[in-house]
Formats: C-alpha cells, structure tokens, sequence
C-alpha cells in the first residue's frame, strides 16, 4: 500500500445526504481537537488494542528517522478506550489530509459509557502499510520516541499527551503505560 492514503480514503465511504457521522479516536484525536465537531462523548470499541506500531515520517519523525505512533491491532476480548465525535463528514477532508500516512477509515460499532451503541469511523494503519513497523519491546518503543522529532514536534510529547489524555478519560492502557515509564 502507498504511503498516501488520501484518494484511497476519499472513495471508502459515501456521505451523501448525511448531516453528521460519528468518528472514534484513540490517538492523537483524543487530545489534539482541530476540526470542528457537533458532540462529543467518551466511547469504547471492542476487539482491538492500542499499539505503537505505526511508524510516523510526516508528524513525528521523518522518512529516514520515523517516530513511533499508535494503531489498533485486532484482538479478541480486549477494548480501547477513546473519545467519540459527532462531526459533519466534510470534516473528513481535513482529517483525511492530517492522518494520511497508512490510515485508513473502516466502520465500528462504539459502545458509550450510558451503554447505548452507535457506529462510527475509525483510522487504523493495517499491517500492509507500507509505513508499518510492528512490535518491538516497551524500552525499545520508548527509546526510538525519544530521539525523534517530526514536523509536528517530538514523539515524546505524542505519548506524554496520550498518556494524560487517556488518564483523563479514567483508562488504565498497560502497553501506553509501559512505554511512558520506560521514557521516563
Ligand atoms: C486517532 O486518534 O483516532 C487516530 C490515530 C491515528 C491516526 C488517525 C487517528
């Protein structure tokens, strides 16, 4: 897959006729908001973990030296935790722009914290990418976050800024967790 997922994601899902669409962050969307939005509630998805999988060559890192940022990984049983935004689907051509290294945007079922469900979009960076990095140990993950840096600044304030937005929202993500102590 190309490293530019803008066009592949402009023809993914049809929006016409639809006022509002709910999206599902887990990422940098949970604490860095710019775009406008209509509602906003704290939401879970079921199936998939957060990991620090994805390689970043356009925010924090650069091709030759990439940062570390989240994806979400598919497993059984376990939830992520995020924040759910109701949002008007032109929305998406800012946000397809901002998130277009390896995301794509796929339909999920989020579960409110009132329990009442909706569907909403995701971005998640497939394993096909062709930006994906996979596992590697928490100390190891931690220290390629140290030393990069991207146009959107230091990887490190990637995970420093999720972790306090995810202990923020009330949620306990062990892997998060692990890197930040190990950065720390
Ligand atoms: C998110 O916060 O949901 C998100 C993470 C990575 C890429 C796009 C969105």
């Amino acid at each position: 897959m190309s490293f530019d997922t803008v066009e592949q994601n402009r023809s993914r899902q049809q929006f016409d006729g639809i006022s509002s669409v709910w999206l599902f962050g887990y990422g940098s969307l949970i604490y860095k908001v710019d775009f406008p939005f209509l509602e906003k509630r704290p939401a879970t998805i079921e199936g998939w973990a957060r990991r620090f999988w994805q390689g970043s060559h356009d925010h924090r890192g650069t091709p030759e030296a990439p940062g570390r940022v989240v994806t979400l990984i598919q497993q059984p049983g376990v939830r992520c935790k995020g924040m759910a935004y109701r949002v008007s689907p032109d929305v998406f051509e800012h946000l397809d722009v901002r998130e277009k290294n390896g995301y794509l945007r796929f339909t999920t079922p989020m579960t409110f914290d009132d329990g009442s469900v909706e569907d909403g979009l995701v971005y998640i960076a497939t394993e096909d990418n062709a930006a994906f990095l996979g596992p590697a140990p928490a100390a190891d993950i931690a220290q390629q976050i140290a030393r990069s840096s991207g146009p959107s600044g230091p990887n490190r304030d990637y995970l420093l800024n999720l972790a306090e937005a995810l202990r923020s929202l009330g949620d306990e993500d062990s892997h998060v967790l692990e890197i930040e102590s190990h950065l720390r």
